[in-house]
């Protein structure tokens, strides 16, 4: 098990989940994955950003924003919209870089594939979830809480 990371803004919670992953080798890893994550913002803290159109988010591909100097990989899989901050949570590369399908976001550097909804990762190397944003669309308008 390698060490334990944090990322993510705002405070920590001490969240732990366990993964199992298939190896190369058809072997099974079980994992601790020590998730270090920013808590959703509730109604009475949710400070809901303007973000894009929803035109302008193509389906199936990701988009970097900074909202509030967070930055954040906003993606479109299967007609929905998901917020990510957008930093890989084994390497810190953007991942609106990589790629977009059925509703996972891979990251272009070692390609972990990361749950647009709940931020895990479905595979190593990355261990450790990335936080997700609440989203919201108002009158076309693409809104992320921060
Ligand atoms: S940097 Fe993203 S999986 Fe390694």
């Amino acid at each position: 098990m390698t060490g334990e990371q944090t990322t993510g803004p705002g405070p920590a919670t001490d969240r732990r989940r366990i993964g199992v992953w298939e190896n190369e080798g058809g072997h099974l890893a079980l994992g601790v994955l020590a998730a270090t994550e920013a808590p959703a913002p509730t109604d009475a803290t949710a400070r809901w950003m303007r973000a894009v159109p929803l035109s302008d988010l193509p389906e199936e591909e990701a988009i970097h924003l900074e909202l509030s100097g967070v930055p954040i990989c906003l993606a479109r899989s299967d007609g929905v919209v998901h917020a990510l901050l957008d930093e890989c949570s084994h390497g810190q590369v953007a991942l609106s870089d990589g790629e977009v399908t059925g509703g996972v976001v891979e990251c272009w550097l070692h390609g972990s594939c990361f749950d647009l909804v709940t931020g895990v990762p479905t595979g190593p190397p990355a261990m450790v979830p990335v936080p997700v944003y609440p989203i919201r669309v108002v009158a076309d308008i693409v809104e992320v809480a921060i």
